[in-house]
């Protein structure tokens, strides 16, 4: 199925480049843009971002195997925990 309709990308050739990267690099973050170079291409409007995700997500590969780093794994709660940005109340 045709995912990308821009640069002719379709779900074969997302999780044929996720595959291959997973194999160079087990640690490696892929991302869209990273699928996007491995083959070849570069995206032009957007369109297909959401979908485009979605087949990435549906591969078993895109996870990183590894353990996420202690330190790491409370960053989201932290970050949001600012209540207050300096902004006035009525911005
Ligand atoms: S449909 Fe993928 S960049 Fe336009």
């Amino acid at each position: 199925m045709i995912i990308c309709h821009c640069q002719t990308i379709s779900d074969y050739d997302i999780h044929a480049a996720i595959d291959w990267m997973r194999a160079a690099d087990p640690d490696t973050l892929i991302t869209p843009g990273k699928v996007y170079r491995a083959l070849g291409k570069a995206a032009e409007c957007g369109g297909c971002v959401p979908l485009f995700l979605e087949t990435m997500r549906a591969n078993p590969n895109l996870p990183i195997t590894q353990d996420i780093p202690m330190h790491l794994c409370t960053l989201r709660g932290a970050t949001q925990e600012k209540p207050n940005e300096r902004r006035q109340k009525s911005y």
